[in-house]
């Protein structure tokens, strides 16, 4: 008789270990997709909805009251290149990962158009928007760039004038804690609120960003300037480019334009 603790016994339990650990983990992955799914779902729409100032950031919420104020919302297919919505996708079918990875429907940035560093732009990305009536109150348009570590991931609210900003907030992003990771600071991203993306009439261009050091008041620029993080200049210098683009004729540009002239289609 072999000894219990022969070689091929320790292997066969080894093995065995293995095999049932592996099964255990693939078949939580695969239970627990769907739901990851909903809460990454739900995340992103609490963060339209701070940005459409119809929740306060950080209030606990029922899901079921998130999908009721989240109908207040209009929600469209944004074609960026002809600046007019489309209804090539529909939101619910919309899946901008696999949109921006294929080159049939997105375009490679050359290294000058490419200013937030993202390599490659979807053609088509969803918007939201907020009415009073027939008043737009709030656009809130999705955006990312690449900060020092990572690439940040955002919503830039505009108030109804297209010009005004009403916040910008960055939901996910792997700048270090208390360096660039302080573009979740409360007290900085309150910083954001009722500075001025365009110089009236420079549509093509856009003025705001951050600077390094505190914004001078007095300073005739301090309405399109928001104070810089300090030991943090990278980072704050890739929320003035991640801005850059996706205001500029690369990004959103040709739609503010088509909004400007009140011919939005849909
Ligand atoms: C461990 C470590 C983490 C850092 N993380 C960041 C960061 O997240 N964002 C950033 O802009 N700079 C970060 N820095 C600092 C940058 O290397 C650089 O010094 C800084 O951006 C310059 O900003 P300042 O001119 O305001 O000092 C980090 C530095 C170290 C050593």
């Amino acid at each position: 008789m072999q000894p219990r603790n022969s070689t091929r016994d320790t292997i066969a339990v080894g093995l065995g270990v293995c095999v049932i650990c592996s099964l255990l983990v693939s078949t939580a992955a695969v239970y627990l997709k769907p739901k990851q799914e909903a809460n990454k779902r739900l995340d992103i729409q609490k963060n339209i909805l701070v940005a459409a100032g119809l929740l306060e950031s950080g209030a606990s919420i029922d899901p079921a009251k998130v999908e009721e104020l989240f109908a207040r919302i209009e929600t469209k297919v944004l074609d960026l290149t002809t600046g007019q919505f489309t209804d090539e996708y529909t939101p619910a079918e919309f899946d901008a990962d696999a949109i921006e990875s294929d080159p049939a429907t997105s375009i490679r940035l050359t290294a000058e158009q490419d200013l937030a560093a993202i390599r490659r732009r979807a053609n088509f990305r969803l918007v939201y928007m907020l009415h009073e009536g027939p008043e737009l109150k709030r656009l809130i348009l999705p955006l990312h760039g690449k900060g020092l570590w990572s690439t940040m991931y955002g919503f830039l609210a505009l108030e109804g004038d297209l010009n005004t900003i009403a916040s910008l907030a960055f939901y996910q992003h792997g700048e270090t804690p208390g360096l660039g990771g302080e573009i979740d600071n409360p007290l900085w991203k309150a910083h954001w609120a009722g500075k001025q993306v365009f110089e009236p009439g420079e549509w093509e261009e856009p003025k705001i960003e951050v600077i390094k050091g505190s914004v001078d008041p007095e300073s005739a620029n301090a309405e399109y300037q928001v104070d810089g993080l300090s030991g943090a200049t990278l980072t704050s210098r890739g929320v003035t480019h991640t801005l850059e683009f996706w205001l500029g004729q690369d990004g959103y540009g040709p739609f503010l334009e088509t909004l400007r002239g009140g011919e939005q289609n849909g």
